[in-house]
């Protein structure tokens, strides 16, 4: 049996940032993944850095491809009835948004983990978690047919969404919060320069369109979907179609022939609000999308993650700093409630956000009022500031 200070279940972006933060206070974790090194870094996901983010990714030592490739951004667009509205979130803020791709996170992430040397099992099957409600818990596994015992302090849980972390806690000490929305996001991903400046989040009468970009010379579109289509549904001639009727004719029209810039990557995902609460179990400690989810539109699924992992490092350190027999217990007791209250902002602004941009079925009454709150935006500076605070990202 091996022993180590902080298991840490799933590699994704959360996982790895927190073993990287706690390498870096000498505390020792061991990584253990479900899927391979390969799946992990192609899994494509968001890409809107808060600056508080770019903070903590410094601290970690990861940020140095993020400031010569990251884009910076001063503002965001909203499309609404054919005109484009500009949130200057420099002037309202002073601060600007990083565009720097989810995927390219978690590649430094995992560049970092390998220099340090600190040990990783991808592709580590039927990992269960055991006595985590006492003093000394466990983590089981088997990797290439052999199975393996991992006696720790603490477990956290960074496994994602449909993860073992969570599901490892008995129901009878969680409270889940949730909304389904009824609709998905299709999304396509494809090689040329953006024909846009910054982000343009569309509402319009066929649904919502985003307009996104990785890099000068890759786009990152998505269009409001029903939750029964499928991708052999959409060709790319279909896709930028609609993307165009969505945006408008001025930026339709700047998206180049299909043949010309084929999709690398098409995928439909549902969205949906979600928090499990509270946070710790015992010694288990649950970060990122293994406790809460947000639909897409505020894009704050990895900047809530990266907050999560940071006040988990601050509250391990804490603990790990004092001698063995003087170990209090109190920052790690914080941990949950300091992470859920940034944790509901994100999820208020992610709502508030979908809620104002899609086309949902149904209600007039509702419709109206959505009309009004995006109207009332572009009119008051006043809710351009609380949008634009709410999108740079809230004190960690
Ligand atoms: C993306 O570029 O993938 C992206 C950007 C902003 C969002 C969501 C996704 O709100």
């Amino acid at each position: 049996m091996r022993r180590t200070q902080v298991a840490i279940v799933g590699a994704g972006p959360a996982g790895l940032l927190l073993g990287q933060l706690l390498y870096k206070e000498g505390i020792e974790t061991i990584l253990l993944e479900r899927r391979s090194a390969e799946y992990v870094s192609g899994r494509i996901r968001a890409g809107v850095l808060e600056p508080g983010t770019v903070n903590v990714l410094e601290r970690a030592g990861v940020a140095s491809r993020l400031h010569a490739e990251g884009l910076l951004h001063e503002g965001v667009e909203i499309g609404f009835r054919g005109r484009r509205h500009r949130i200057n979130l420099k002037a309202l803020t002073g601060k600007s948004v990083t565009v720097y791709g989810q995927t390219e996170v978690t590649r430094d992430l995992m560049d970092a983990r390998a220099a340090a040397g600190a040990p990783s099992v991808y592709e580590a099957e039927d990992v269960a978690l055991h006595d985590i409600a006492g003093p000394s818990p466990r983590v089981t596994y088997r990797h290439r047919g052999v199975g393996h015992e991992v006696a720790c302090d603490f477990v956290a849980g960074c496994d994602g969404f449909h993860g073992i972390s969570r599901r490892s806690i008995p129901a009878a000490a969680l409270s889940v919060y949730e909304r389904v929305y009824p609709f998905g996001w299709l999304g396509v991903l494809a090689d040329f320069p953006p024909p846009w400046e910054e982000l343009i989040y569309a509402n319009s009468e066929h649904g919502f369109a985003l307009a996104s970009m990785r890099s000068p010379t890759r786009v990152r579109c998505y269009l409001q979907c029903s939750l029964e289509d499928r991708i052999g549904q959409w060709s790319d001639e279909r896709f930028w179609t609609e993307f165009g009727r969505r945006l408008g004719s001025e930026i339709g029209a700047r998206v180049p022939s299909t043949p010309i810039a084929p999709s690398i990557e098409k995928s439909i995902a549902p969205l949906r609000s979600f928090v499990a609460e509270p946070l710790r179990f015992g010694r288990l400690f649950l970060a990122g999308d293994a406790a809460h989810i947000v639909p897409p539109t505020g894009a704050k699924g990895l900047n809530l993650a990266v907050s999560d992992v940071f006040y988990l490092s601050e509250a391990l350190r804490n603990f790990y700093r004092e001698p063995p027999g003087d170990r209090a217990e109190s920052a790690l007791d914080a941990y949950s409630a300091r992470a859920l209250r940034r944790i509901w902002h994100a999820e208020r602004f992610s709502w508030w956000m979908t809620r104002q941009l899609h086309r949902f079925p149904g209600d007039a009454f509702d419709e109206r009022l959505q009309h009004a709150e995006l109207e009332h935006l572009f009119e008051s500076r006043a809710a351009q500031a609380s949008m634009a605070e709410n999108y740079v990202g809230l004190a960690l």
